[in-house]
């Protein structure tokens, strides 16, 4: 079919500044006129000449709003000279799979459009990403371009009458100006399903979910949250690896997420804690919207925080083929996440680097062979197998260490702190809170810290006495490209390794959100309970922040 391109005039948004991964509004704000075409042209150029007969992935976690924003894409991408786009199945896609699908299609880039564990639906959040050609979130630079670019924008290129029907897989060609533009909309899940193949033993999983290696069927809830992951869950967990129907649930992915918060933690997962701790289960795992954050609990809702999960996993590592077959190089963890892992990667003679907050600070590492696993707090694990964190690789990964130690969850927990002590943590947020005053709290919580006077001081709070060793606000800089990121959280690191981070959320869609992240480690006392060990240090944190008084806040919104 014979289309043409048509140039709209537009004026620049405020705003449109991608956070810690991707831009993410209100969907009110993505569906005001011209407003997503904005910051889509913005991507298209900030891909330079790269654009012309490029190959793009588009695809989201099915909130509201993906389809039409999907719709738009197609039609900028046909005007922008890219030559050709893979569409999952009615604009779905996983974070991850956009991620693999990039790769496995030497892709130029992929824009993901989701707003991850944020709710969903015409009155909350959406977003939209771009990945570049490894796979992984752009860096800095480039969405700082994307940034420059929506402030000084004139005009968008659409092909307004280009007609797509995402809904089915299959194949169209059109003809822009005269150059062919081809549409691939392609099932969601099979090459990701495919991937995972690749990377875990299917088989031995298989014997073990199913019972016929250890006489009983693995007793699984696996609980999607209505978001995206709920038809990839079905054909991994049901069909390959042959679970019964009743461990896996929310597997319907719909727009507004069923009115549940999509965020794998203890707070927003209440159901699947709730079911998990009163029944009979070896293993509960949850995801976010997007598929890319995950949460494990064991028998009795045992609680595996991120930081440990990390650390397990690459105490493991080696019983997965994937690794096995391509060795195991560095680990990786971002600032705030508990320094577990790092005690495993001494251990094992690894390279351990400390990152920003943002999956997008482990790209390059891994792009130079320096980097195999790492983790965030924030329910977020994953490899080098693509460029995301991914949720479900993280469960195949618990499924393959359950596998391979025989053991439960809480056993294989309990073994690691005896090897190599304990990191307790807890992360406090504070949700919606006013932005002046949280900006003022950090201005005055880092003057305070930074002041040479500070190192060396001692707090003490329920019998405990912490020695401040040293305090900065924490920069980085990319052992690769020597690019520096500055001002990535307040941290103060006390003399036996304990830390109190603080930093403001990115990835908000409005006010501001506090973060408040409470490291401490213990060599011998490892069975100790979270909460009563952490006190004394939160305590320490909301006196040296002054918290209560600039935010009004006595308790969290959310403690995980
Ligand atoms: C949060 C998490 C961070 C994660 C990001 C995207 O960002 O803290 O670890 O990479 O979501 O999932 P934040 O809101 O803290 O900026
Ligand atoms: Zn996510």
């Amino acid at each position: 079919m014979a289309l043409s391109a048509s140039t709209v005039k537009t004026t620049p948004f405020e705003g449109q500044k991608p956070g810690t991964s991707g831009l993410r509004k209100k969907v009110k704000v993505f569906v005001e006129p011209n407003y997503t075409e904005n910051f889509i042209q913005c991507i298209l150029d900030a891909n330079g000449s790269a654009i012309n007969g490029s190959l793009l992935v588009v695809g989201g976690d099915g909130r509201y709003y993906c389809k039409k924003a999907t719709e738009i894409i197609v039609r900028m991408c046909a005007a922008n000279g890219v030559s050709r786009l893979l569409v999952g199945q009615n604009g779905i896609l996983s974070t991850p799979a956009v991620s693999s699908l990039i790769r496995h299609n030497k892709a130029l880039g992929g824009i993901v459009l989701t707003a991850s564990h944020n709710p969903g639906g015409p009155e909350n959040d959406f977003g939209i990403k771009f990945n570049c050609e490894n796979g992984g979130p752009a860096p800095d630079a480039f969405t700082n371009k994307i940034y420059d670019l929506s402030t000084a924008i004139k005009e968008y290129k659409i092909v307004a009458g280009l007609q797509i029907d995402i809904s089915k897989p299959g194949t169209s060609t059109f003809d822009i100006n005269g150059k062919p533009f081809v549409v691939d909309v392609i099932d969601s899940v099979s090459n990701y399903v495919n991937h995972m193949k690749e990377i875990f033993d299917f088989a031995k999983l298989r014997d073990y979910v199913s019972g016929k290696s250890t006489g009983k069927p693995l007793k699984m809830r696996i609980d999607s949250m209505n978001g995206v992951t709920g038809s990839y869950v079905r054909e991994i967990f049901l069909t390959n690896l042959g679970a019964s129907e009743d461990c896996v649930v929310h597997t319907t992915p719909l727009e507004d997420f069923g009115g549940l918060h999509p965020d794998p933690n203890l707070t927003y997962a209440k159901d699947l804690v709730e079911t998990v701790s009163k029944g009979d289960y070896d293993i509960g795992a949850a995801f976010d919207g997007d598929g890319d954050r995950n949460m494990i609990i064991g028998n009795k809702a045992f609680f595996v925080t991120p930081s440990d999960s990390l650390a397990v996993i690459a105490h493991y590592l080696e019983c997965i083929p994937y690794f096995q077959k391509n060795g195991v190089q560095g680990f990786a963890r971002s600032m705030p996440t508990a320094s577990a892992v790092d005690l495993v990667g001494a251990k094992l003679g690894k390279e351990v680097f400390e990152v920003p907050t943002g999956w997008k600070y482990f790209g390059n590492l891994m792009d130079a062979g320096r980097l195999c696993l790492c983790g965030e707090e924030s329910f977020g694990t994953g490899s080098n197998h693509i460029r995301e964190k991914d949720g479900i690789w993280a469960v195949l990964a618990w499924l393959s260490v359950m596998q391979h130690t025989g053991k439960g969850i809480e056993e294989i927990l309990k073994n690691h702190w005896s090897i190599y002590g304990r990191n307790y943590f807890t992360r406090y947020d504070y949700e919606e809170c006013d932005l002046d005053p949280c900006n003022q709290m950090m201005a005055a919580m880092e003057k305070n810290i930074t002041n040479p006077a500070f190192a060396g001081k001692s707090y003490s709070s329920g019998g405990k006495t912490y020695k401040v060793k040293v305090a900065d606000n924490f920069s980085y800089t990319d052992p690769v490209d020597k690019s520096v990121s500055t001002k990535q959280g307040l941290r103060i690191v006390f003399e036996d390794g304990s830390r109190i981070v603080m930093r403001l959320s990115g990835t908000g869609s409005s006010g501001a959100t506090v973060r408040l992240y409470i490291d401490s480690y213990e060599k011998d006392n490892v069975l100790g309970k979270a909460s009563e060990m952490l006190k004394p240090l939160i305590d320490i944190a909301l006196e040296i922040s002054e918290l209560p008084k600039f935010t009004g806040r006595n308790a969290p919104t959310v403690i995980t």
